[in-house]
């Protein structure tokens, strides 16, 4: 018996010594001190042997293992200080090494221009209003002086929703919106979105307008061409040419095109200005009385102009891009461009 609990042991000791893991060292444990380990079930029989045996075996045996869980107890030790020295030396931290800058977002186009052109009429005294981009036929059409089954209506590519609403198809119905809540004298703005049925190179299904209203007792054609001769050339510059050209737009009378002098070809004439040498930028015009009296403004005391541009058109003249669609796109390597 004492026999089998030397080589029971020295099995152990070897077999602790082989150990090359933490997981070897615990099923040694198992394996001999465990619940029904070796060692564990010559303890157990310790009661089935004669009353003379017990003492000696039973000090044999506790001697036994006390030793092999002292054992166990160093080897484990030991691996789990290797074990937390190699962590240490693979999460090693080179504080000396740079840092990985933050990248930074930017505008997308269209918000810097839109924010650039906001930015020189609020110099110029204008508020920002706005309204909801659904919108009802009475504030889209109705209001500014486009009856039902009227032939102006063909203007605008529209969007329906019902045989009432629709996706407003310009930013003037906040014209309506703003007269409806203010007095005069007032001079707004309104940056939006708009919606027409229309998808070519220089249309877009929704694209983006900026429309300005000002109201006042005597207000002349000459305010606007003044207010809207200093924003162009604020927007391309004091050395181009502007032009007002008789227009038609029901909601103004008389109403004006404005054209910039061709950015590209400086007037010559090019593909983009399509050889006139001009670029068609904005339609203006001094408020229709008709539209006056919609909102309760006395024609007789007020006078006002009205005015809308395309956003992506001027982003477009001024990046020199000569496809809309890449603004909504959104491919990385073209909006990292600006
Ligand atoms: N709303 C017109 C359009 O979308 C532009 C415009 C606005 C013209 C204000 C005159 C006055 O075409």
């Amino acid at each position: 018996m004492v026999e089998r609990i030397k080589t029971l042991e020295i099995e152990a000791l070897a077999a602790l010594n082989r150990a090359k893991t933490l997981a070897d060292v615990d099923s040694v444990q198992v394996r001999y001190l465990g619940r029904s380990g070796l060692l564990t079930e010559l303890i157990k029989n310790l009661k089935n042997l004669p009353p003379e045996e017990k003492p000696n075996f039973g000090k044999v045996l506790n001697e036994t293992k006390v030793k092999l869980e002292a054992a166990v107890k160093e080897k484990k030790q030991l691996f789990q200080e290797r074990n937390t020295e190699q962590k240490l030396k693979a999460e090693i931290i080179d504080i000396t090494l740079p840092g990985e800058g933050v990248k930074r977002g930017k505008l997308h186009p269209i918000t810097s221009t839109m924010e650039e052109l906001v930015g020189i009429f609020s110099r110029m005294g204008f508020s920002i209003a706005e309204g909801p981009d659904i919108e009802t036929d009475y504030y889209n059409f109705e209001a500014l002086n486009i009856p039902k089954f009227h032939p102006s209506r063909d203007m605008w590519s529209t969007l329906w929703i019902t045989e009432d609403t629709l996706l407003r198809t310009h930013t003037s119905p906040v014209q309506i919106r703003v007269m409806e809540k203010k007095k005069p004298p007032l001079a707004v703005i309104a940056p939006g979105r708009v919606y027409r049925r229309d998808a070519d190179v220089t249309h877009s299904t929704v694209f983006h307008q900026l429309e300005g209203l000002l109201v006042d007792t005597d207000v002349t054609f000459g305010d606007l061409k003044g207010t809207l001769t200093a924003f162009l050339h604020a927007v391309f510059g004091k050395d181009k040419k502007v032009r007002f050209r008789p227009s038609y737009f029901p909601f103004t009378e008389p109403s004006a095109e404005v054209d910039v002098e061709c950015v590209m070809c400086g007037g010559s004439g090019c593909r983009v200005c399509s050889g006139t040498g001009w670029l068609e930028i904005l339609g203006s015009g001094m408020v229709d009385p008709n539209v006056f009296k919609h909102v309760n403004y006395d024609p007789e005391k007020y006078t006002g102009f009205a005015f809308g541009l395309g956003v992506e058109r001027i982003a477009m003249l001024k990046y020199g891009i000569d496809d809309i669609r890449l603004f909504f796109e959104n491919d990385l390597r073209f909006l990292r461009q600006f």
